[in-house]
């Protein structure tokens, strides 16, 4: 690239301090990995899906795990996700989901000791941030990645719904005036939907509960896509992973561990230096109909998708060091 614009300079094509020739970042988003560690199969999925992001997906700059990174939130599992990761060539920055937390310590009747542990050993395995929801920016694309929390949400043993403290509302509503401020575009990402409700249902334990916690903040600020996981494609009667609403286009980022007609899919958009618009694009990353790995159970994507988002801001690359 560096010759390409230094040529296009010489010859005053490009105006000073402005290049269109920087190279794409390539973003990956996927979600719902469920690894099991007593289940080889499960490691071996995301091992397929990180082959897939290593080997064909060159310009990917970024990987973002929309939770449910693991089935269940054990020292052991947290460990072996961790090491599984370090396999990925792009950085990885993941989200909290509901299998993420552990399971409910003695004694804890609000569940609200469970979660603070949960959320520590996250940070701690992970390390994405310094804390469990965080944000970054690559150019002028602010990715906000959000911690839906499990047991504030439904007290029972079994829960699916996602629940957002005040603290973090705040923390997202300052982020949106700050990107705001500064002519950022905004890419929300979480488990959980943020529309108040899961695809098509109004099934409460598969949505923000209780529901519409950030209705206020998203309908004063900007958010541009918000990427989610959590429903895999088995609660939804009608195939649609995407939805318009309020300036925002929401889309599903695909289950990794959950096989319909033995594929496997995510999704994979490209930031491009004075573009208006992303492309998202469904991928399949496997076909694994005549293989051991079939036996890892569940469903994925109904159909493909690939969607064009405009946002509201041109992507500006400058700021973005290779
Ligand atoms: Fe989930």
């Amino acid at each position: 690239m560096g010759h390409m614009a230094a040529g296009a300079a010489a010859l005053g094509l490009a105006a000073p301090g402005k290049s269109q020739n920087r190279d794409p970042v390539g973003v990956v988003v996927a979600s719902d990995i469920h690894l099991l560690p007593d289940q080889p199969l499960s490691a071996r999925s995301f091992m397929m899906f990180v082959e897939d992001v290593n080997e064909r997906l060159p310009d990917a700059r970024y990987v973002l795990l929309l939770g449910d990174l693991m089935d269940w939130g054990t020292d052991e599992s947290f460990e072996l996700m961790a090491e599984l990761q370090g396999h990925l060539r792009p950085r990885v920055l993941g989200a909290l989901g509901n299998h993420d937390f552990s399971p409910k310590l003695e004694g804890d009747e609000t569940g609200e000791r469970s979660d603070a542990r949960s959320l520590e050993r996250f940070v701690d395995y992970l390390s994405y941030a310094p804390g469990p929801y965080y944000s970054f920016a690559a150019g002028n694309v602010r990715f906000i990645v959000l911690a839906t929390e499990r047991y504030h949400s439904n007290p029972s043993d079994v829960a699916y719904g996602g629940w957002i403290s005040d603290a973090q509302i705040q923390w997202l509503d300052g982020q949106l005036a700050t990107a705001e401020a500064a002519h950022e575009a905004v890419i929300l990402c979480s488990h959980h939907g943020i529309m108040g409700r899961a695809w098509h249902t109004d099934v409460k334990p598969y949505s923000l509960n209780p529901a519409g916690p950030l209705d206020e903040v998203l309908a004063s600020r900007r958010v541009d896509v918000s990427f989610s996981g959590h429903v895999h494609g088995q609660v939804q009667a009608q195939p649609e992973m995407i939805e318009r609403a309020a300036g925002t286009t929401w889309v599903n980022g695909g289950a990794l561990s959950h096989f319909r007609d033995g594929r496997m899919q995510c999704r994979y958009f490209e930031l491009v230096d004075g573009a208006r618009s992303i492309a998202v694009r469904s991928r399949d990353v496997a076909d694994v109909r005549e293989t051991p790995e079939a036996d890892h159970p569940t469903g994925c994507f109904l159909q493909e998708l690939d969607v064009e988002v405009e946002l509201g801001h041109i992507i500006d690359l400058s700021g973005e060091t290779p």
